[in-house]
């Protein structure tokens, strides 16, 4: 089993990195391995609403890492979504994979339902902000949110800074991890025993008749 995580954050080895490595380390002790692919240094176009992804294979128009995370997508059993907040939300480049992503793969029969979570870093203020955004893409996604025994946030200006003076933000990684692990265990043991919901196609009822 494997999971991929996505690091939205500017830096690519910073506070961020190290919140999801933490959250790695859990999987790993339970055999589950995980990719991380860094999409926030460079800047990446917003959606345009086209709409071209629904006749386009659930590809963007924009031929960049979201198409390549769109065909990664169905090699994983598992998806982590981590952050720097910037200005009290996401960062714009990370907004901008995410919108595109989600949309494009909004019809995309099959991904869910599969263990999903939500990481969010700061120096101060707006992890919380960052975090429910970002389950946001999780909530309408038949995806599973995994929790941990506090909101999924750490605190530092530099990996050392989180590491070694937020002990509760390291707590919180270390239990989702475990969480995390266990409840992809629980349903790969019971994939034949208990059949997955059937994916339905969505019903697009624009505003209330
Ligand atoms: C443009 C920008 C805006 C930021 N805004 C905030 C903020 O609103 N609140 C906060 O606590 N930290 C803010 N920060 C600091 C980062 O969130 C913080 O240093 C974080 O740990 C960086 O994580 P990283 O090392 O994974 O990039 C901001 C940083 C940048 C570059």
């Amino acid at each position: 089993m494997k999971v991929l995580a996505l690091n939205g954050s500017s830096n690519k080895n910073g506070v961020t990195r190290h919140a999801i490595d933490l959250v790695g380390e859990e999987l790993a002790k339970e055999g589950i391995g995980m990719d991380v692919i860094h999409v926030g240094a460079k800047p990446v176009a917003g959606c345009l609403d086209c709409r071209k992804c629904r006749t386009n294979g659930h590809h963007c128009v924009h031929n960049d890492i979201v198409n390549t995370i769109i065909d990664k997508l169905p090699e994983y059993d598992g998806l982590i979504l981590g952050c720097a907040v910037h200005y009290m939300g996401i960062p714009g480049p990370f907004k901008s994979v995410m919108d595109r992503l989600l949309y494009a793969t909004e019809h995309l029969e099959g991904w869910g339902p599969k263990p999903a979570t939500a990481i969010a870093v700061c120096r101060r203020a707006g992890a919380i902000n960052a975090v429910q955004q970002l389950g946001n893409y999780l909530n309408c996604s038949n995806l599973l949110t995994v929790n941990s025994q506090y909101w999924n946030i750490g605190f530092g200006w530099k990996p050392e800074e989180f590491l070694t003076q937020d002990a509760e933000g390291v707590q919180t990684m270390r239990v989702l991890g475990k969480n995390f692990a266990w409840i992809m265990k629980v349903l790969d043991a019971t994939k034949d025993s208990i059949p997955r919901p059937t994916y339905e196609k969505r019903v697009r009822a624009n505003f209330c008749r």
